[in-house]
């Protein structure tokens, strides 16, 4: 087989591992948990997860990845010859295909918008006509899959580039980006009138609004954002050279991932606020159907202030779901090449077909299909509950038990400090949040998930 690549840089890596956090998760799923779940004490309680949960999940993956050197199937038979805990990693396979299916749909979409955007077909439509323009859209047969489509394409034009050409390049070009057009959002968004009360809404807490539910949600949130439970971060991890440290590294992406989690919050709702529009009542529509008229609203007085908000906003959108996809797409191809030993272009082949056959289906279920359900989901939601709400939890638990439990301690210690090369007082506390905190915790996710806690009330 021949020799694997490594990222060439630290930063390199830490973009990349940023990139694969920083995606839809942060721009439109927190915002929309934020807005459900009361705002400034959701956020608070989800940074405490950050802390508690993912962080020390996410040394783990890194460091069963840097050591193994292997795709996240591969990684845990190499620790754990001849024992059933390669079928986490191949859950993780079997996840990061799961969500690359639908998570394409709607990275696709966001082409679609970029598009109108750049076309100046915002202009002048009343909230009633963007909530027509997304239904006739997202049901339409034909271009919401060429949008698919062309978004895995684009992933799979970086993934055949390889790891150092490949992700390491565009991750260094496209998350500085990102965090340019950001702050230029927010800088305008604060500005607006009336922006205050969304400021105040996301950074004064109101501790009577948090019950159980919104622990747990901002838990499953904090989950989807860091790109944990499927060995996503592990397959980045065996990329890192032995230099790069594990427990740094992880703290720069969790607050990475955090900052644009929150300064999107500081996009969309002071201009939600400004112009009356409710954060709780925005609902999943938030990014295709409020924000343009958001954005048509605010700067009704300035037009081309409203199409560069617009524009600068998709791109930035398309920009975050790629640097996703591309490690989503990463976790199969590598497993592909090195289990079937084929060739990386080949493989990348493979999981792009897979990934555009069952997209269409994904797709479809917006419209000619969208009377298949399942317990009134549609075959998105469908593959959105498996994948997100069920794998996850599942794999995360597992790669918690497995590190706490199974892993030598020697080679968890070596791991976080390098083998010496620095120190790391905090590996106990890890170990204890491993074996105890993060499985009972991520078990409550999951339960409350599936609808058990539910039945407890
Ligand atoms: N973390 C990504 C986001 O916030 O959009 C989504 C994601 C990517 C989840 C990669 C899981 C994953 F392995």
């Amino acid at each position: 087989m021949s020799k694997r690549e490594n990222f060439g840089t630290k930063i390199g890596a830490v973009l990349a591992a940023a990139g694969s956090a920083v995606g839809l998760g942060n721009i439109w799923r927190f915002p929309i948990e934020t807005g459900k779940n009361g705002g400034a004490a959701f956020i608070l309680v989800y940074i405490a997860c950050i802390i508690l949960l993912g962080l020390p999940l996410m040394m783990s993956e890194f460091l069963i990845g840097r050591n193994t050197q292997a795709n996240t199937a591969r990684a845990y038979q190499k620790l754990a010859p001849g024992t059933s805990w390669k079928w986490v990693g191949r859950l993780g396979v079997f996840t990061a295909f799961f969500i690359m299916s639908y998570y394409g749909v709607i990275a696709g979409w966001t082409i679609e918008y970029a598009v109108l955007a750049i076309g100046n077909q915002f202009a002048g439509k009343t909230p009633a006509e963007f909530a027509q323009v997304f239904t006739d859209f997202s049901s339409s047969t034909w271009l919401p899959l060429l949008w698919m489509v062309v978004f895995v394409l684009m992933t799979h034009f970086v993934i055949v580039k390889g790891v150092t050409k490949g992700i390491e390049r565009w991750s260094k070009v496209l998350m500085p980006m990102l965090f340019i057009i950001i702050m230029i959002l927010v800088g305008c968004s604060v500005t607006l009138p009336n922006a205050s009360e969304g400021v105040s809404f996301l950074l004064k807490p109101e501790w009577s609004k948090v019950d159980g539910s919104v622990v747990l949600s901002a838990m499953g949130q904090a989950f989807f954002s860091l790109s944990l439970g499927m060995g996503c971060l592990c397959t980045y991890a065996s990329y890192f050279d032995k230099n790069t440290s594990l427990g740094k590294t992880a703290v720069q992406v969790c607050v990475i991932d955090t900052i644009i989690a929150l300064m999107a919050g500081f996009i969309i709702f002071p201009s939600a606020f400004s112009v009356g529009i409710r954060p709780e009542e925005s609902g999943p529509a938030l990014l295709f159907i409020t924000l343009p008229n958001v954005f048509q609203q605010a700067f009704a007085g300035a037009p081309w202030i409203a199409y560069i908000f617009s524009v600068m906003f998709y791109l930035l959108v398309i920009v975050a779901a790629l640097t996703s996809t591309i490690s989503l797409h990463e976790v199969v191809t590598s497993y592909m090449a090195e289990e079937f030993h084929m060739p990386r272009k080949k493989a990348a082949a493979w999981e792009t077909g897979g990934i555009i056959f069952f997209g269409i289906f994904c797709s479809l279920s917006f419209g000619v299909l969208s009377g298949i359900t399942v317990g009134g989901e549609n075959i998105f939601g469908i593959f959105d509950w498996v994948a997100a709400k069920i794998c996850l939890p599942v794999g995360g638990m597992f790669i918690s038990l497995f590190a706490g439990w199974y892993l030598d301690k020697k080679l968890f210690r070596d791991e976080i400090t390098n083998y010496g090369e620095s120190r790391a007082p905090y590996v106990k506390i890890l170990i204890f949040i491993l074996r105890y905190v993060a499985p009972v915790a991520i078990l409550a996710i999951l339960l409350n998930e599936i609808g058990v806690l539910s039945l407890l009330n």
